[in-house]
């Protein structure tokens, strides 16, 4: 019987406090959320309506089939940052006529819809998982341009998001623009360079320069319609290739022009038949511990994630710090690596590249599910060889070219973030969990380490040290360190993809796994040479 079974008891006080614990980050993490749904707040969203124009999240919506989930990406990205939550940009993977999508749409109730750092960021890693995963693209546009107080971080960078939309194009992924409203100066060439462009009537204004521009540059008197009109570009310059008669209707012709794509997967398609896991999901808000230094079971939430709860378990007696084994997830084969009691031993890494190499053998993605404080520290594990360990770990990890997956569930410190497939290892996906944690090391540890450095430089200075002020400093630096470590700071950075409840798992793993199969999956040829 390979049918994981479940020990976890729901009705305990452990559990209860775990859930309650999650349940109030939930909470947290969903009034952050709500501010980037809140876009540029009540006047602009009231003056945007005024015009008669829909919000970028109602045309997403009418753009997508009905009743289709929308895998929103990065949605707190800007948070902790001077810009609004979300960074002025919806980004996520939709359904248009059966098609998997990614779709980009700008905001434009904050700022005008300006791109300021974070939106370049998040516009960036958008385009990256169109390309990783073969996606089509459809820009809804509406923007004002670069954010232009912060022009120096976006002008010279920013250009990669035209280079990225030709090479789209060029790789085989289509690219359509509904421009809905204002794509002045360089935001001109996000129509330049898409296949196909749509343009609503007497709402968008593309030109790459407006009429001031012009009249100071050639003293050409102007007007916006003559310059960047719908009409004129659909009739004159030939820039629109659809005219629209409004916003509905610019988006019922992205998805006609989506329904004619032909577009054919290239991946191997699910299992038709496969059974829902035999644990509920909303279990999994009682599992991991309120506090990360307590372990828990990965096999639990396995159980609740893969289909049929039906876990192949590899190498069960060995390294057991680490479980390694094959599933179903929504009819896709994935082979999974979770951590289990924090520690990566030298046994668990040997064991994690040997199973990178199966995976790759036999072309199955595969699914890191964190919880770890990193690799083994001290004498007898350095002398038995634990960074070479380590390093055939992140050698099979960083040379693998099946897909991958990471879910940080708990702890995602030091090494350990590389060797389960930190996101500087392009995991196609990566998301977190309320209860994750992510940084060098923990807050104590490191105001530990810095404390004793500056205790030992003290010494050697023939100086007093104060015992005061060291406490003063690594309460300080604890507090920094565990406000740096935590989900809302790190997906503010960009560093995942979004922030999930936990017992939504199965479902966003389920359209990764759907988006991956836009494109084919193949094993790596050969890796680095592994260090024995
Ligand atoms: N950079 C920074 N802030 C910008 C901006 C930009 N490119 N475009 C607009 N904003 C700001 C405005 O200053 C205003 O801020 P405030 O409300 O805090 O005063 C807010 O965004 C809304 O702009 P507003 O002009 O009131 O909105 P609108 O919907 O009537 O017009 C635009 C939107 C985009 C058409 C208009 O703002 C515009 O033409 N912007 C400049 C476009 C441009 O030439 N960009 C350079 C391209 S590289």
């Amino acid at each position: 019987m390979t049918t994981l079974r479940s020990t976890v008891d729901t009705g305990s006080a452990e559990f209860g406090a775990n859930r309650d614990a999650m349940l109030e980050k939930l909470a947290e993490i969903e009034a952050e959320h709500a501010k980037a749904v809140a876009g540029g707040g009540e006047k602009y969203v009231e003056r945007h309506r005024g015009r008669g124009k829909l919000l970028v999240r109602e045309r997403i919506e009418l753009l997508l089939d009905p009743d289709s989930p929308f895998l929103e990406l990065s949605p707190l990205a800007a948070w902790g940052s001077d810009y609004r939550v979300g960074a002025s940009v919806v980004t996520g993977i939709g359904v248009v006529e059966g098609v998997e999508c990614l779709i980009c749409g700008s905001d434009p109730t904050v700022k005008g819809g300006a791109s300021n750092p974070w939106t370049a960021k998040k516009s960036y890693r958008a385009a990256d998982i169109a390309a990783q995963n073969r996606l089509p693209t459809i820009n809804l546009v509406e923007s004002g341009g670069a954010d232009l107080p912060t022009q120096k971080e976006i002008f010279i960078p920013g250009g990669r998001i035209f280079r990225d939309l030709t090479r789209a194009s060029k790789a085989g992924t289509p690219t359509v623009a509904l421009v809905f409203g204002n794509s002045t100066a360089g935001g001109a060439y996000l129509p330049g360079m898409s296949d196909y462009v749509v343009m609503v009537r007497e709402r968008a204004k593309v030109f790459l320069g407006g009429p001031p521009l012009v009249k100071m540059a050639t003293g050409e008197e102007s007007d916006d319609e003559s310059l960047g009109g719908a009409e004129m570009h659909a009739r004159t310059s030939g820039l629109a290739d659809y005219l629209a008669v409004d916003e509905r209707d610019a988006i019922r012709i992205g998805r006609r022009i989506v329904s004619r794509l032909n577009w054919r997967k290239q991946g191997t398609p699910p299992a038709p038949d496969y059974a829902e896991p035999r644990y509920d999901p909303e279990d999994l808000l009682g599992i991991v511990p309120a506090d990360l230094r307590t372990p828990f079971d990965p096999r639990e939430v396995i159980a609740r994630v893969v289909d049929d709860s039906d876990f192949d378990e590899f190498k069960p007696l060995y390294g057991t710090s680490l479980v390694t084994g094959w599933a179903r997830l929504h009819g896709y084969p994935v082979g999974v690596l979770a951590n289990a009691r924090g520690v990566l031993f030298s046994e668990e890494s040997q064991k994690a590249a040997q199973f990178i190499q199966l995976a790759n053998q036999v072309d199955t993605p595969l699914l890191f599910l964190h919880n770890t404080t990193g690799y083994m520290v001290g004498k007898s594990y350095e002398q038995g060889g634990i960074i070479k360990h380590g390093a055939m770990m992140i050698n099979a990890v960083s040379n693998s070219t099946v897909p991958h997956i990471s879910v940080l569930m708990g702890a995602s410190y030091g090494a350990g973030h590389y060797g389960m497939c930190g996101r500087a290892y392009d995991p196609r996906f990566l998301f977190a969990w309320p209860s994750a944690k992510s940084a060098v090391m923990g807050p104590q540890q490191l105001a530990g380490v810095l404390s004793i450095v500056a205790r030992q430089a003290a010494a050697s200075r023939g100086q007093e040290y104060s015992e005061e002020h060291d406490a003063a400093m690594r309460a300080m630096v604890e507090n920094q360190i565990e406000a740096e470590s935590l989900p809302m700071f790190l997906s503010g950075m960009l560093y995942d993809d979004g922030i999930i409840d936990p017992r939504d798992t199965r479902t966003v793993l389920g359209i990764c796994l759907s988006t991956i199969h836009n494109g084919p999956i193949s094993g790596a040829d050969g890796f680095g040479v592994f260090r024995m």
